[in-house]
């Protein structure tokens, strides 16, 4: 069978703009929360992803008409939904595919949804959004890998989250938005991308307050207006670019910032001795990689330092000179991407949940596989500046979330083209 690898001819000098597009974890729950209500939506600044095809491929299974207007922007017609079940077909290419559940219930009172298993960073499990929709008044039911939701009485209530899950929070806002009566969300997640799904709510006629705290208060409403939303712009690609910019001596600049997105990544990289120069969107740094120095890193949820960034910080902390520590508190199995960059020429051990990473003076140039798509970020950034040819294999999870990422990189100068390869 043939697949797609990045052939990428390192230690050439790379320089110039990268520029971030929509969010990722955004643009997903706001396409998907148009399930709620009956209407047309324009949704604009839409990341070229594959995890967006994958999604209008569920959305029109359950019978939402989409049209691709330009390259980032979507017309969406919802007029009724066709079916009330999210089939493992689709919900397992996604596991995101899970949060089609809360809307359908808002909608339609009743949904079926596929479990979505595991997936190489974890086992994921689902208990606490069905917590949230039990305690909302759905009855729920599982059997043969599935979850069968129906709304008994649809009530606002009081939702006690025991860890502040991104997409449990997700998925009863889109209930509660239609429930009789308040909602109080307790430890929801505060993540940028549960700001501007909260946001997109609102410029509907949705009453939800505390936007940025860990106490949402959601006021049910009878009806949603569709309505015209922007994504925001996506804070992992962004930090993945600063990561670059590092790399290579600040020769890069990227483009479509929001510090107080990654205010936690950014404090970091500036203990480790970075300075930025940020104006408006546009970020800048005139830091050298020799002149950093090593740090301990704690994942947390927002606003602690993104999980999300961790595979591509250990890249940068690889080449810092002296012993940098990074623990994984989030999920449980994130660290596949040590290995294969031990195979690029770090020093990295795992005790447990923590990676001690032992700084080196460069990569060296490998054939190595992305196990994620955060992975595989990490294992471009080190072919980038290994000399010689690496190969990335396994890209389609990369395809999942960073945008033309070889095209943008080709621009500034890196030799990276896309290849078939026999496996
Ligand atoms: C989202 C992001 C993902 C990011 C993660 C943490 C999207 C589409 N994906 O994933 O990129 O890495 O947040 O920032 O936005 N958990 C439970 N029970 C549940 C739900 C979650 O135990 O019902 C656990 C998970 O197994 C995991 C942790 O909570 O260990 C975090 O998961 P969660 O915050 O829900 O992440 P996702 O929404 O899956």
């Amino acid at each position: 069978m043939n697949v797609e690898a990045f052939r990428i001819v390192g230690g050439k000098k790379i320089a110039g703009e990268l520029t971030v597009d929509g969010s990722k974890n955004a643009a997903l729950p706001i396409f998907i929360a148009t399930l709620i209500e009956k209407g047309t939506y324009i949704l604009n600044n839409v990341p070229d992803l594959r995890d967006i095809r994958t999604l209008v491929q569920l959305l029109e299974s359950l019978g939402l008409e989409i049209e691709r207007m330009e390259k980032n922007s979507y017309k969406i017609k919802n007029n009724g939904l066709k079916s009330l079940t999210a089939s493992y077909e689709l919900v397992k290419k996604m596991r995101a595919s899970f949060l089609v559940m809360g809307p359908m219930l808002a909608h339609c009172g009743e949904a079926k949804v596929s479990l979505p298993g595991g997936c190489a960073i974890g086992s994921r499990p689902v208990d606490l959004h069905l917590k949230g929709f039990e305690a909302l008044g759905v009855k729920i039911n599982i059997s043969h890998g599935y979850v069968e939701g129906k709304v008994e009485d649809l009530k606002g209530t009081r939702v006690v989250f025991d860890f502040p899950s991104v997409g449990a929070t997700e998925n009863v806002i889109m209930l509660a938005v239609k429930a009789n009566g308040k909602t109080v969300i307790e430890n929801a997640a505060r993540e940028p991308e549960i700001d501007d799904l909260c946001n997109f709510l609102n410029k509907m006629g949705a009453k939800i307050s505390g936007i940025g705290t860990g106490r949402l208060e959601i006021e049910g409403v009878e009806r949603l207006v569709p309505c015209e939303y922007s994504i925001i712009p996506d804070r992992i690609v962004a930090g993945t670019f600063i990561v670059a910019s590092l790399m290579f001596d600040g020769a890069i600049t990227v483009k479509g910032v929001v510090r107080e997105h990654i205010e936690s990544f950014i404090s970091k990289l500036e203990e480790m001795g970075a300075v930025f120069e940020i104006k408006g969107e546009l970020l800048s740094t005139k830091t050298k990689l020799s002149e950093l120095k090593p740090v301990r890193a704690i994942t947390r949820p927002h606003p602690g330092f993104p999980t999300d960034l961790q595979s591509p910080m250990m890249t940068l902390m690889a080449l810092v000179k002296g012993t940098s520590e990074i623990k994984e508190t989030i999920f449980e199995n994130r660290f596949m991407h040590v290995p294969e960059l031990n195979r690029m020429g770090a020093n990295i051990t795992i005790d447990a949940n923590i990676a001690i990473i032992d700084g080196v003076d460069n990569f060296s140039s490998a054939e190595v596989m992305a196990s994620d798509l955060r992975a595989g970020a990490s294992l471009i950034l080190a072919g980038l500046l290994a000399e010689g040819e690496t190969i990335v294999n396994r890209i389609y999870h990369v395809d999942r979330g960073y945008e033309n990422l070889e095209e943008k990189l080709r621009a500034i100068g890196a030799n990276i083209e896309r290849i078939k390869v026999e496996i």
